[in-house]
């Protein structure tokens, strides 16, 4: 008989009620609660997911759940620490949406409050699920490349898209290049980045507290230089809803992950639209793709498999590195790291 862990998850916003349409599905996990403090939408996902409690706050989850097995904090980045600490102190295990906070105090009081709690913690790198970099990861591995030389890493977007859910709230960087960040520090194992040097512009989504764009050049410590390219300021017409792609040269031979074409598109006399098959695509009714994968990963996980989920160190790694391409980008600066 298959042991359904207990899962709550804590904001019912756009990726909190994926996560828990995820739980509530999987085989392996059931969705005993949904917390936020905007009652419509905690509702609307419970409606989805017989038996699912409704909470305003975490401590009113916590005073009040007794047996969870997993508590699932997609709050924004800003507002991840309070319940983390919160959970984490009431002995249980802690799912974090990327980027692991905003601030590196937060990321590392987290770190420290499921250290002293000897609760698991881990970080919503969805990437790291999906089965092109998942597979490129092994090629890294299998050392077929050499040693890694050159990489480029890059991810344009629509302003239709992340600019209207997130401008004036979060940084380009920290919404968006923190997933190629955490990716190549994956890739490159063993090594750390020594300098930065970072460019972006705000001509066009500036007055709305945000970047259009940001490329910064980063040194490793074993000589690899990786440029990052992000944007958010393509047309709302873009071919593509999200152009990423990552390019790895070595001394042997190289790799390119290329994700930009989801294959599928839909046309009308209005326009057309490329729809999601990678990230989170609905597919039978129920989230798909890298979220879902990562999710059931993240339950097995919990039993002891071994799985890429990111760890709160690693999460620390990827939010020390874009923080410091921000400064080396709003100071025009070189900035060197340890
Ligand atoms: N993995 C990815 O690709 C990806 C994509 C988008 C967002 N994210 C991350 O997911 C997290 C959530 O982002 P989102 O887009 O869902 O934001 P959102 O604004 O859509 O949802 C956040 C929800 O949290 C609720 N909330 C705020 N404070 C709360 C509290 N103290 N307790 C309970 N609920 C509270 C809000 O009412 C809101 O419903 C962020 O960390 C974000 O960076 C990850």
């Amino acid at each position: 008989m298959i042991k359904r862990r207990r899962v709550a998850v804590i904001g019912a916003g756009f990726m909190g009620s994926m996560h828990a349409g995820i739980f509530a599905n999987m085989v392996g996990s059931e969705l005993a609660a949904i917390v936020d403090p905007n009652r419509v939408l905690a509702e609307a996902v419970a409606a989805k997911a017989p038996g699912c409690k409704i909470y305003d706050s975490h401590q009113a989850l916590l005073s009040t759940e007794r047996d969870l097995d997993l508590v699932s904090i997609c709050t924004p980045d800003n507002l991840h620490l309070a319940p983390a600490a919160a959970v984490a102190e009431a002995g249980i295990s802690i799912f974090v949406e990327k980027p692991i906070s905003s601030k590196v105090e937060d990321a590392k009081a987290i770190i420290a409050a499921c250290e002293a709690a000897n609760v698991k913690l881990g970080v919503g790198y969805l990437l790291r699920f999906d089965p092109r970099y998942a597979a490129a990861k092994e090629l890294m591995i299998s050392g077929r490349i050499g040693e890694p030389i050159h990489i480029y890493a890059r991810r344009n977007s629509a302003r239709t898209e992340g600019p209207k859910r997130y401008g004036g709230k979060l940084p380009l960087a920290l919404h968006v290049t923190v997933h190629d960040v955490d990716m190549v520090l994956w890739m490159l194992e063993g090594q750390h980045p020594v300098s930065i040097y970072a460019q972006q512009t705000d001509r066009l989504l500036g007055s709305s507290g945000t970047q259009d764009s940001i490329a910064a050049i980063v040194r490793f410590s074993g000589g690899t230089v990786v440029n990052f390219e992000s944007a958010w300021s393509l047309p709302s017409g873009a071919r593509h809803m999200i152009d990423a792609r990552m390019e790895v040269i070595g001394t042997d031979g190289s790799f390119e992950v290329q994700c930009g074409d989801s294959g599928l598109y839909f046309a009308s006399n209005e326009g057309s639209r490329e729809i999601d098959t990678q990230h989170w695509p609905l597919l039978n009714g129920r989230i798909d793709g890298d979220l879902a994968r990562q999710l059931g990963g993240l339950i097995d996980w919990l039993d002891g498999a071994a799985m890429p989920i990111a760890t709160g160190q690693e999460a620390l790694r990827s939010l020390e590195l874009t923080l410091a391409m921000m400064q080396s980008a709003e100071s025009g600066e070189i900035v060197r790291l340890g």
